[in-house]
């Protein structure tokens, strides 16, 4: 592979990245602020606090929700440091792509989709550390290409080529506010395994999921 073709992945993938990033804190803060418990904590705060001292009701809801947003806004910003890691654009493979994956040949794969010398669309595997089982990794599509068919055009080559590998399984992890991909790889034969937590910092919490899939003969359903 190329230096300048490698740049051009690399470019790909850090602004994937970065626009999944500026999505997710999106539906996170929306997630905080549809969450019923500041707000279940600041009435019971204002009727605990305010009513038996005859204290003046806006002035005391004020002074509560003002700290409860405060409050909240700290261990947002906690939890965010926790939880996005998730999009971060570092990685063993991403310092040198052709070494990483040309020196186990036997274990590891990366596919592009390219459209007019521009890549749109990447696809990786690695080896796990339990044998026979290959992690499902790098599967972005630029988000103008998206719904048109290229990821699981991408995931059709994958399954053809990984038949040459020594996996029995595939594995992948993804978050479950990620509705997209949970969606994408179950459409491809991906089934859910494991679900743990993943970052946590009340009262914000997120989990990861683990899918699974067994390989046994190449994809015909795209
Ligand atoms: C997940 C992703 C790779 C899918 O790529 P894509 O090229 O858009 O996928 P396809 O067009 O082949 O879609 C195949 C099927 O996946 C499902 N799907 C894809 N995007 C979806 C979405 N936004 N919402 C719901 N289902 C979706 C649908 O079932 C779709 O079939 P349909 O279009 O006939 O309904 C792409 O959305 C992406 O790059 N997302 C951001 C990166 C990411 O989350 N990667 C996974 C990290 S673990």
């Amino acid at each position: 592979m190329k230096r300048e073709d490698e740049t051009k992945i690399l470019q790909f993938i850090t602004k994937v990245q970065a626009d999944m990033k500026t999505e997710e804190h999106g539906k996170q803060l929306k997630l905080l602020f549809s969450n019923p418990i500041p707000y279940g904590v600041s009435i019971l705060l204002i009727i605990t606090i305010g009513l038996p001292f005859d204290l003046p009701v806006v002035a005391v809801s004020g002074c509560i929700l003002m700290t409860i947003f405060f409050l909240c806004k700290v261990q947002f910003q906690k939890f965010w440091k926790e939880m996005s890691i998730i999009f971060s654009s570092n990685g063993e493979d991403l310092t040198n792509l052709s070494k990483f994956y040309l020196e186990n040949e036997k274990k590891r794969l990366f596919l592009i989709a390219e459209y007019n010398n521009h890549v749109i669309g990447t696809i990786a595997v690695r080896e796990t550390e339990r044998e026979g089982t290959g992690k499902l990794w790098r599967m972005f599509v630029d988000p103008s290409c998206r719904r048109m068919g290229i990821g699981s055009k991408l995931m059709k080559e994958l399954f053809c080529a990984v038949q040459h590998l020594e996996y029995s399984s595939l594995e992948l992890r993804t978050h479950e506010t990620n509705t997209m991909a949970i969606e994408f790889y179950s459409r491809h034969g991906f089934r859910e395994r494991k679900k743990t937590v993943f970052a946590e910092v009340f009262p914000c919490k997120l989990h990861a999921i683990l899918f699974q899939k067994q390989l046994k003969q190449v994809e015909t359903g795209f």
